[in-house]
């Protein structure tokens, strides 16, 4: 083993000879020296060619992290597989899901954090085999682990994100609402969405283009017969506010002439079976190549193929089945075939129909298909599959970029892709894949957004309504609802079930859900501020409570989270109801029982525990003691008009003070400083308010804020108003 002492706190250990993942960005390898210590905190061995970690935990330890993983915020009592995996059902005793964050936070008697970097299978028992044990198996004796040897949490991500990278910054208008269906088949669908979202008033700033746009499912290209005027088509809703996102799917179809195919081909840049030849699978195309991502000039390659779009004006992309997702491969098909064959004759099989159905669904995703093909790395290093398996999305997404680096370098972009790994977070970010209109998804969504901050998607969100099955009106609301205070507002459904988009239900639904809409827009200015913020200071946006008040009763509390630094929210999750308990930890805090932006009746609660009622339109959220929000006049899509105008709202008790942010959000100028804050601060002196305001801007930024309207509310729920020009 090798080791060395890094950052401020972080024990670097390295076993054997690992692949360089590329999960790490800064220099670790100075000062590594041999060392025959003993690991701290666990116990490690061998068996096979697995290493095993343990350690033991007391009855009373949480365990936080793992990322993007069903369970809960604490982690105890399940086993996680790091695996991805293209997995349509999210049921609950699922191991592994798209993305391996192989991070975890130890919170009890003893605290600390842990990173494995091994981009091959990895499993977390965590008081599953044994409760009061935590037993790791890496399945290899060739990786890097790092252990933060630091008790406070929020320190631990902070030095976490130092080592994996900053997260990812999307343009501002990825703040807006999105409207996502598999699929919008055609140019006139697309319009007529887009239409009505004009003409009803409701917000939007996105849609999305399924696969049905493709020319038979071919990567990078566009069907003629179905968007004869694609060019205009994306100029016309450019000029009316929308972002079109058209997904991408590294599956490239086998067939002569095909461009991307030829090409790949010639080049040597699919993945290669063991004998060396194009590994052949299928997905949505048919029979099709993977494209061999780990190798540099393959990414380089690909990168530039979102050029056609780019060119357009079109910015903004889903990578999709990057796990990558197989349909079937030749072998495993022919198993299939085979099954069926010998079933043929046997119509009367009994028990024998149960494994008949388990070869069946073999065909898809198989392991031994992942073991039986190879990369080629930058040296030339012939690399099996599955030892790099939870690398193959990182890697699409670093290709993605690599293009966007060259293509529109000054523009920020927007990218999400399904599958992930450790440090895919500085690229882009995620959405949570395919989970179902169920009720018991949106428990899930709270509680997986939080995990995943903790591992530095900050920017992320599950489908809102529920992709797979058929949803219902309450249950669109209550997820639109939850949906409005998350990161990523996208609303998606799969093919086949009842549409989602905000007026297919009755008419008292849909003035519900254009309520919530416009509500997410008024906190435009907050949510933007609140994520700028916590990205530069490397702490999670979306906060499980136990980063913001530490004590052993907010460790267990999973169904409430903080919203930047100053709101928390309840949402309402489960079906028929009128209201939840909540907690409200420390202070006193201000509650918004809120459904649209111009009811802004609050009132003063101490802390405690309550039942806060919530009608069906409503939603419960909270605004800590001594801190604030800022709201402004929702638009019709998020650049419509510059924010000069927001409402600062609290409860002062003492003295607080907002931090407003504001840039171009659509250039990577922040990066150079190009940016305002501008604070206002808010004291409360023998029951007077005292208030002022400070502007901190580069010479090349002009802020565009005019005018701060202050509703600040006394310990007694009074209300006290002022308006500050700002010159
Ligand atoms: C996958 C994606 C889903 C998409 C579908 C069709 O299931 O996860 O979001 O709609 O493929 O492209």
């Amino acid at each position: 083993m090798k080791h060395s002492t890094i950052l401020n706190f972080t024990e670097f250990y390295r076993f054997g000879n690992p692949f360089e993942t590329e999960a790490v960005i800064i220099n670790k390898e100075e000062f590594l020296y041999d060392d025959n210590s003993k690991l701290m905190y666990f116990d490690i061995y061998n068996e096979g060619e697995s290493t095993f970690l343990k350690y033991k935990m007391n009855e009373n330890d949480y365990i936080f992290g793992l990322g993007e993983n069903l369970g809960s915020l604490n982690k105890r009592g399940r086993k996680y597989r790091m695996y991805a995996t293209d997995d349509p059902n999210h049921t609950p005793e699922k191991e592994a899901l798209y993305g391996s964050h192989p991070f975890i936070i130890v919170d009890g008697k003893e605290k600390f954090g842990l990173l494995i970097d091994y981009p091959g299978e990895i499993i977390f028992d965590i008081g599953y085999e044994n409760i009061n044990e935590i037993k790791i198996e890496i399945k290899s004796k060739d990786f890097e682990l790092y252990i933060f040897d630091e008790e406070d949490k929020n320190e631990i991500i902070k030095e976490y994100l130092t080592l994996t990278g900053k997260p990812f910054v999307p343009p501002k208008w990825a703040w807006g609402y999105q409207q996502c269906r598999w699929s919008y088949p055609d140019e006139k669908t697309i319009k007529d969405i887009a239409n009505k979202f004009r003409s009803k008033g409701i917000p939007c700033d996105a849609i999305y283009m399924d696969i049905d746009y493709m020319e038979n499912y071919k990567v990078f290209t566009i069907d003629r017969k179905k968007f004869p005027e694609f060019e205009k088509m994306v100029k016309d809703l450019k000029e009316e506010g929308f972002n079109l996102v058209p997904i991408i799917d590294p599956g490239v179809k086998i067939e002569k002439e095909y461009s991307i195919y030829e090409e790949g081909v010639k080049q040597n840049y699919f993945c290669k079976n063991k004998d060396g030849n194009d590994f052949v699978t299928a997905v949505w195309p048919g029979l099709t190549h993977f494209p061999d991502f780990l190798n540099n000039e393959t990414r380089n390659w690909w990168g530039k193929k979102y050029g056609i779009f780019t060119d357009l004006g079109i910015y903004s992309f889903w990578n999709d089945m990057n796990e990558p997702a197989i349909f079937y491969t030749l072998r495993s098909f022919n198993n299939v075939v085979k099954a069926a064959e010998n079933m043929k004759n046997d119509v009367n099989m009994g028990i024998n129909a149960f494994l008949a159905k388990d070869k069946m669904l073999a065909m898809s995703n198989s392991r031994e298909d992942y073991k039986s093909f190879y990369h080629i790395d930058d040296s030339g290093n012939k690399i099996n599959h599955d030892d790099v398996h939870n690398l193959y999305g990182f890697n699409m997404t670093r290709a993605t970029v690599q293009g966007f680096d060259k293509l529109i370098p000054d523009y920020r972009y927007f990218l999400l892709s399904r599958s992930s790994y450790t440090g895919h977070h500085r690229y882009a970010t995620i959405w949570t894949g395919d989970n179902h209109s169920w009720w018991e998804h949106m428990l899930v969504h709270i509680r997986m957004i939080q995990s995943l901050n903790l591992s530095g998607f900050f920017y992320t969100g599950a489908d809102v309504g529920g992709f797979g099955c058929n949803s219902n009106p309450e249950l669109v609301i209550r997820w639109m609802q939850l949906g409005a205070f998350t990161p990523l507002y996208r609303n998606h459904a799969a093919l086949g079930t009842r549409n989602q988009e905000p007026w297919s239900f009755d008419s008292k639904t849909e003035d519900i859900l254009t309520d919530i809409i416009k509500l997410r827009y008024a906190f435009l200015p907050y949510s933007y501020s609140e994520y700028m913020k916590s990205v530069e200071d490397l702490t999670p946006f979306i906060r499980p409570l136990f980063l913001e008040f530490d004590n052993d009763r907010v460790k267990q509390i999973e169904d409430q989270y903080m919203y930047g630094e100053s709101l928390m929210v309840a949402p309402i999750y489960t079906p028929n109801s009128r209201g939840r308990y909540v907690h409200l930890p420390e202070d006193k805090w201000l509650v918004w029982i809120a459904s649209n932006y111009s009811n802004r009746s609050m009132k003063v609660l101490q802390n405690g525990d309550y039942y806060i009622e919530a009608d069906l339109k409503e939603i419960p959220v909270f605004i800590r003691e001594n801190h604030m929000i800022v709201l402004s006049e929702p638009t019709k899509y998020v650049g419509e008009k510059n924010i000069e105008k927001i409402i600062l709202t609290g409860l002062i008790t003492d003295k607080g003070s907002y931090t407003y942010y504001e840039d171009d959000g659509v250039t990577n100028e922040y990066k150079k400083g190009n940016y305002a804050e501008i604070s206002v601060n808010v004291s409360k002196k023998e029951g007077e308010y005292e208030v002022e305001a400070e502007i901190d801007t580069s010479e090349d930024y002009i802020p565009l804020l005019k005018e701060i309207k202050l509703e600040i509310y006394d310990e007694f729920g009074n209300r006290f108003n002022q308006t500050l020009s700002l010159k």
